[in-house]
């Protein structure tokens, strides 16, 4: 048998994955909870704690410039790059589930996803991330945005930090609860991160790439 029929026969229709695929056609981005479980969540946040009290995030910037001051006035989130290869055993557990992902929609869809990048990201009280698309640094290889959030249930409303997607006629608010992900068009969807006003805000955020 030759490999490809091989891979055909193989192949599980699976259907949370045609669920993202129908919502990213239908609407442009795809709301999921409890993509990660609730123990994979502690462990992904302990991970990032661990890592922020360490000290070892640097402060966002936007572009290639490098001012604080204006930076802070558009985003004020402290992000730590993920080196896949070098991942370890939780984020190994990270990566399982996003490459399942990405793999369906290679095969489903031809988006021909090559590359990836993920961040740990703290949004500390008071942040925020202003309207924008996520186009940053001129890099058009971006399809695909992905966010996780990692935050500690629960997290009222009052906490802020919604994400707010500006869809066509609408204005979406979406809180960023534990074990949730959401995934939206890197260069069509206009989004914001609405102010923290409690607590900090805690996530994996990365984008799906071609080449
Ligand atoms: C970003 C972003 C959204 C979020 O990092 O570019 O828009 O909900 N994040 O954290
Ligand atoms: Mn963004």
């Amino acid at each position: 048998m030759s490999q490809e029929l091989f891979e055909q026969l193989e192949f599980q229709e699976n259907p949370l994955f045609e669920t993202i695929i129908d919502d990213l056609l239908e609407q442009q981005y795809s709301i999921v909870d409890a993509f990660f479980t609730a123990s994979e969540t502690t462990q992904l946040r302990e991970h990032l704690l661990a890592k922020f009290e360490a000290e070892r995030f640097k402060k966002s910037a936007i572009g290639n410039r490098t001012n604080e001051e204006i930076d802070k006035k558009v985003r004020g989130d402290y992000i730590l790059w993920i080196d896949e290869s070098r991942a370890d055993r939780v984020e190994q557990l990270f990566f399982q589930k996003i490459n399942a992902l990405v793999d369906y929609l290679n095969r489903t869809c031809f988006l021909g996803i090559l590359q990836k990048e993920f961040h740990y990201t703290v949004y500390p009280e008071g942040t925020f991330y202003k309207r924008h698309l996520d186009t940053f640094q001129n890099d058009d290889r971006r399809k695909l945005s992905v966010v996780c959030y990692l935050n500690e249930d629960p997290w009222p409303s009052e906490n802020g930090g919604q994400l707010r997607m500006y869809v066509p006629d609408e204005e979406k608010d979406i809180l960023p609860l534990s074990g949730r992900i959401v995934i939206f068009e890197s260069q069509v969807l206009e989004h914001e991160v609405m102010e923290v006003k409690a607590s900090e805000r805690l996530s994996i955020t990365g984008w799906l790439k071609t080449r």
